[in-house]
């Protein structure tokens, strides 16, 4: 995931480089190690979070509790901003990035990915394990955000004044020769992602509890079988302030 999502980012030497929503630091990690010589302030709504992203003591990097809506830094202070997996859990996607905007000194860029769980298909696809897939999209958007977010990357940033917007698909794809793959998509990331909705569905009832566990039972069979496969799409759009 690492080269998929981070492989084409690099940053100059002294640049100043803003990760709005940088969570436990698991893609700072990669961005401050691949770049050395870039200095980045990295924010996060979590103070819980980013006490665990300041375990990794980067040298290169500064944490800072703000709300990526309003965020205490002056007009132009930044060559670049990163965003990652942040988006699809705001209610005002475009709103954000307005704000973000005017952070970019004239010619910085801002970097966005986003999965779109619209994009996953898997084999063998049964009713159940489309019922529990179903059910992680509609949780996510009874939450207020939207985990169909990647197809909207060109728009959202245009919209929000950005020029230049490129926007490339990264798909990953698993099957049973690629099992660091299945066990680390399929398995530690797909699988902990729709039972980490269990409870919010149940209650919700988008779907009953058998049907549930027979849906998660369906989606292990992908992981476990010889024949099991799975496709996922994220989108990463690069832009101009
Ligand atoms: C799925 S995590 C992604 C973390 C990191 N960017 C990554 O790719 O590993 C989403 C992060 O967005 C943060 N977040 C959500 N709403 C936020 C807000 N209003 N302001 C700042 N951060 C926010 C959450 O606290 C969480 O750490």
């Amino acid at each position: 995931m690492r080269d998929l999502l981070l492989g084409d980012t690099a940053y100059p030497d002294g640049s100043l480089v803003l990760e709005a929503g940088c969570g436990v630091g698991a893609k700072t990690v990669t961005l401050a190690s691949r770049n050395p010589r870039a200095r980045f302030v990295c924010t996060d709504i979590s103070t819980e979070s980013l006490a665990k992203a300041k375990e990794n003591n980067l040298g290169n990097v500064t944490f800072q509790q703000a709300d990526i809506f309003a965020m205490p830094f002056s007009a132009a202070t930044f060559d670049h901003v990163f965003v990652c997996h942040v988006l699809e859990h705001l209610t005002n996607p475009v709103g954000t990035l307005r704000k973000l905007r005017p952070l970019l000194k004239p010619g910085g860029t801002i970097t966005v990915i986003e999965g779109d769980h619209g994009s996953a298909y898997w084999h063998p696809e049964t009713p159940a394990s489309q019922i529990v897939w179903q059910c992680l999209i509609r949780a996510q958007a009874r939450l207020g955000g939207d985990s169909l977010i990647g197809r909207r990357l060109f728009p959202l940033l245009t919209e929000a004044g950005f020029t230049g917007v490129r926007v490339s698909p990264r798909v990953v794809y698993c099957d049973a020769s690629r099992q660091d793959w299945v066990d680390g998509f399929v398995r530690k990331t797909i699988i902990a992602m729709v039972e980490g909705v269990k409870t919010q569905s149940l209650e919700l009832g988008l779907t009953d509890e058998q049907t549930w566990r027979h849906g998660i039972d369906d989606l292990n069979q992908v992981a476990d079988q010889p024949d099991g496969t799975f496709n996922y799409t994220f989108f990463k759009a690069v832009a101009y302030a």
